[in-house]
């Protein structure tokens, strides 16, 4: 695996990369990689014959008061896991190259990005449109893969992917879980043992509602169900639990079409999101 943090030297290795007719698949990362990330580059390599991961802490994607400075950092490890998962070329671009002097330019996606996550955390997904623009425009690939875990920012990048012509095809993978359930998130690391026993309660939750709501069950009441389970197992404070519709995320007062049931609660002083399908109601 070839690894460059110098934007500069990313054109040629990219010809190279190509050479042949190659297809190229990008996998954009902050790091701190686990098998959810790896899943990802695995999906990649199905999808094409070359892949491109970058690995990027984003600081546009930060506010004020989440956690840009303690977000986990292990380069050597993740290098060498995305060597052993067959990835081709590491790019590592530093904040100095993404966001040179005078940078003024931002990428938002207007409607997608209001809600939800949106809400939560106000500008977090212009930073996150604005860098997978930047890193799709430089990298080029024929196909990019993202991960289900962050559903909103997934359908963001497909709007934008279209809406710019960035010719880019968008691949989404479905959660990576641990064994007992929870959706592997670099940010678990910051549970202790106790808040990791009981955030086991977010993805049983929303199990619990969805099949509630295939079942039949009334939308407004199998949410509230699932809110007083997080309530019950600690987290504090609970910004949404919804259904909502796959592709507008728009919610939903009743089961019809494509829909999520999608979350986000904290846990001690870790926020964590969810999400899971939801089918049809049978019907009789
Ligand atoms: P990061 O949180 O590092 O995630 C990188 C990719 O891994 C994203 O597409 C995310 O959805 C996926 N991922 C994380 N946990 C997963 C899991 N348990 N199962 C499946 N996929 C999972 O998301 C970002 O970085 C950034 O916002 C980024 C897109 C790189 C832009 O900075």
């Amino acid at each position: 695996m070839q690894t460059l943090r110098d934007i500069g030297q990313l054109g040629s290795a990219l010809v190279a990369l190509r050479a042949g007719g190659h297809r190229v698949a990008l996998v954009p990362t902050m790091g701190a990689l686990h098998d959810g990330h790896i899943a990802l580059i695995q999906e990649a390599k199905r999808q094409a014959d070359r892949v491109v991961a970058t690995i990027f802490v984003n600081p546009l994607q930060f506010g004020e008061n989440e956690d840009l400075e303690r977000y986990p950092r292990r380069e050597k490890e993740d290098s060498a896991a995305l060597d052993r998962a067959g990835c081709d070329l590491l790019w590592m671009p530093t904040p100095e190259q993404m966001y040179p002097a005078g940078f003024s330019t931002i990428v938002s996606v207007a409607g997608l990005s209001r809600r939800w996550e949106g809400e939560a955390r106000p500008g977090h997904f212009d930073g996150v449109a604005t860098v997978v623009t930047k890193l799709i425009n430089a990298v080029r690939p024929d196909v990019a893969v993202f991960g289900e875990k962050d559903f909103q920012q997934l359908a963001i990048i497909r709007r934008l992917t279209v809406d710019l012509s960035l010719g880019a095809e968008i691949v989404g993978l479905p959660i990576v879980r641990d064994c007992d359930g929870l959706a592997l998130s670099s940010r678990n690391a910051y549970l202790s043992d106790d808040e990791r026993a009981r955030a086991v309660t977010l993805p049983r939750a929303l199990h619990t509602a969805a099949e509630a709501i295939e079942a039949g069950a009334p939308v407004n009441g199998a949410v509230e169900e699932a809110r007083r389970a997080l309530d019950d197992a600690g987290f504090a404070p609970i910004d949404y639990v919804a259904l909502v519709d796959e592709v507008t995320l728009e919610p939903l007062q009743s089961a019809s079409g494509r829909m999520r049931l999608i979350a986000a609660a904290t846990m001690g002083s870790t926020r964590l999101i969810d999400n899971v399908p939801v089918s049809a109601p049978q019907q009789g």
